[in-house]
């Protein structure tokens, strides 16, 4: 009983990408706004949209401060696989099939769209390798993760949550709401300590950082950690909490956004064909295997 009301409770999605649909209603491209809403009626049809809402629902009910802490403590041991980054695009590419419907095919081609964009719009090879990778801690999903703890808007917990975080009327399920060490404006934090100190909601943003903290420049380091955290780099909510240096390094993350949910291309890039530049930009910058 309990078991099967968890699976569904868990993972209320048909496709682990759902969000990122819904995030593209939320903040259309400015470009083709107009087109891309008409379109949008057509493709995100009510009932997938009512399963968003479900998994928002259960990710702001869960993502606790106790939560988090256990999250880091059960992952950031880094003890599940070692893997290259190969073998984790694998990873995820290939479980997708049989045993795993939550995770499409589409993610290997979710990434090259978003790093062959920021290719051609001339960027340092790093920020390139950025969007090449920026999605693989989703190999949370592999490791038995739920929906809720793995994508979605990310956001501070250990202080009061924004009403600028999406649906933030389902917060009121979560317990740190009632707790008053949690539950005012600050919480555990002092005035702009640095996001460095702020533990986010747990997810894929989060567990990548930690795995790539040591080989990527500040910039990339900082698109990958908070480029789901859109109560701030969309809507500019916790300011209270940054410092200077937060601040400017968010612009790199904003600059990365746009790339993320907006590179869909009419032609989908050839992976075969650039598979030799990026095992050149890979080794460049990371070691052959990594902890995950
Ligand atoms: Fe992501
Ligand atoms: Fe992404």
């Amino acid at each position: 009983m309990e078991e099967s009301l968890n699976s569904n409770h868990k993972n209320p999605m048909d496709n682990i990408d759902d969000w990122e649909d819904n995030l593209l209603e939320r903040y259309p491209d400015p470009v083709e706004a107009v087109k891309e809403k008409e379109e949008f009626r057509n493709y995100v049809d009510s009932e997938r949209l009512d399963t968003v809402k479900e998994f928002y629902k259960i990710n702001h009910q869960y993502q606790t401060y106790d939560f988090v802490c256990e999250k880091e403590k059960e992952f950031l041991k880094f003890d599940k696989r070692e893997m290259s980054i190969w073998e984790a695009l694998d990873f995820l590419n290939t479980l997708v099939d049989d045993s795993d419907p939550d995770i499409d095919l589409d993610q290997l081609q979710h990434l090259l769209q978003t790093s062959e964009a920021i290719r051609a719009d001339g960027h340092p090879d790093w920020f390139v390798l950025t969007g090449f990778i920026h999605d693989l801690g989703k190999v949370l999903c592999l490791f038995g993760e739920p929906q809720w703890a793995v994508v979605g808007d990310t956001f501070p917990v250990g202080c009061a949550f924004s009403d600028k975080i999406v649906y933030p009327d389902f917060f009121t399920a979560n317990p740190d709401t009632m707790d008053e060490r949690y539950n005012t404006k600050y919480g555990i934090y002092e005035p702009n300590c640095g996001l460095d100190q702020v533990k986010m909601s747990w997810g894929h943003d989060e567990y990548l950082y930690q795995i790539l903290k040591d080989y990527l420049p500040e910039p990339a380091l900082y698109m990958i950690r908070y480029h789901s955290f859109y109560s701030q780099h969309r809507e500019n909510d916790y300011l209270h909490l940054m410092t200077q240096k937060d601040i400017e390094l968010f612009e790199w993350v904003k600059r990365f956004n746009p790339y993320d949910l907006y590179s869909k291309a009419p032609v989908p890039p050839d992976a075969k064909e650039l598979l030799p530049y990026y095992k050149e930009l890979v080794a460049k910058y990371l070691p052959k295997k990594l902890s995950f």
